[in-house]
């Protein structure tokens, strides 16, 4: 796929657009390579209807040679989605370069019309951090956008503390879906601010990403205890995974 446009979002985080419309939904995610280094497990940060955009840290030697190519291998959509339309209500909470599929789900949400509360929480760690500024001032017109900083600078008048801190002032029912992606010690704080504040277990959803070679479940890289975050995941229920030693390591 051919490269049509490049922004830099934060320090060491771009975002692709590829000229194809995508048929990734929210959650889901495709096999990306880059031609002779190898393949890499990118969520689709815009898909369904719309072009394809990737949004990428450069962390190793895939994605470190991603701004730097003008065709990628692509292939999917791969796994599962965020269950948005079992819910009126859903809180999403998000940290780090965890937003890609949460801005996705803002999307496929507004493009959808159908009617749902969103309420999104974003932590990141400076202001200098926060991925997609511009589109966050969009998404602010429709739906309750809250963000936060792990340490401000002299310009930062929002808040500042861990997205836990927040999660208190959401203004969604305590039966709303909770949808949560980011690092795993982040992901893990949250569910137990979750449940502390009343939110169903069965209502709650984890992105769990693994390190994955095939994307498929065949070669068994991305185990999540039973299940393969490729194919039963990334989306998973936390009711269903709880029990699985591996789930925050
Ligand atoms: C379902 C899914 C969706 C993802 N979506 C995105 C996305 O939208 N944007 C994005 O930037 N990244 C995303 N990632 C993470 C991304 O796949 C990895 O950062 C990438 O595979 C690193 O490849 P590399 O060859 O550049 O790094 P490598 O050279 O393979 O590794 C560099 C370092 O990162 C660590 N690492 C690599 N992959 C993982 C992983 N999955 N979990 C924990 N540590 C890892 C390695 O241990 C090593 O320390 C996603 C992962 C999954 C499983
Ligand atoms: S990546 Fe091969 S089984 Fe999941």
């Amino acid at each position: 796929m051919r490269i049509v446009r490049r922004t830099d979002e934060a320090p060491g985080v771009h975002t692709i657009e590829i000229n194809s419309r995508g048929d990734g939904r929210s959650g889901q995610f495709f096999m990306v390579s880059v031609p002779g280094v190898g393949e890499a497990p990118i969520s689709v940060a815009s898909g369904f209807g719309r072009n394809t955009l990737f949004t990428i840290r450069n962390v190793g030697s895939v994605t470190s040679h991603m701004n730097k190519i003008d065709t990628m291998g692509v292939r999917g959509p791969y796994g599962t989605k965020w269950p948005w339309k079992e819910y009126e209500e859903i809180l999403a909470v998000t940290g780090g370069i965890g937003i890609p599929p949460v801005r996705s789900l803002i999307e496929e949400i507004n493009d959808s019309g159908k009617g749902r509360k969103l309420e999104v929480l974003y932590g990141a760690k400076t202001p200098e951090d926060i991925i997609y500024k511009t589109e966050i001032e969009r998404w602010m017109k429709k739906v309750n956008v809250h963000l936060t900083v792990d340490s401000g600078d002299e310009n930062w008048t929002g808040r500042v503390g861990l997205v836990t801190s927040i999660m208190k002032d959401a203004e969604v029912s305590k039966s709303a879906g909770v949808f949560i992606v980011g690092p795993p010690l982040m992901m893990k704080n949250v569910v137990k601010e979750a449940l502390n504040l009343g939110y169903r277990e069965e209502n709650i959803f984890l992105s769990l990403e693994r390190r994955m070679e095939c994307g498929i479940g065949v070669c068994g890289h991305c185990n999540v205890g039973e299940f393969y975050s490729c194919e039963d995941g990334p989306i998973f229920n936390y009711h269903k995974v709880k029990h699985q030693k591996e789930l925050f390591l």
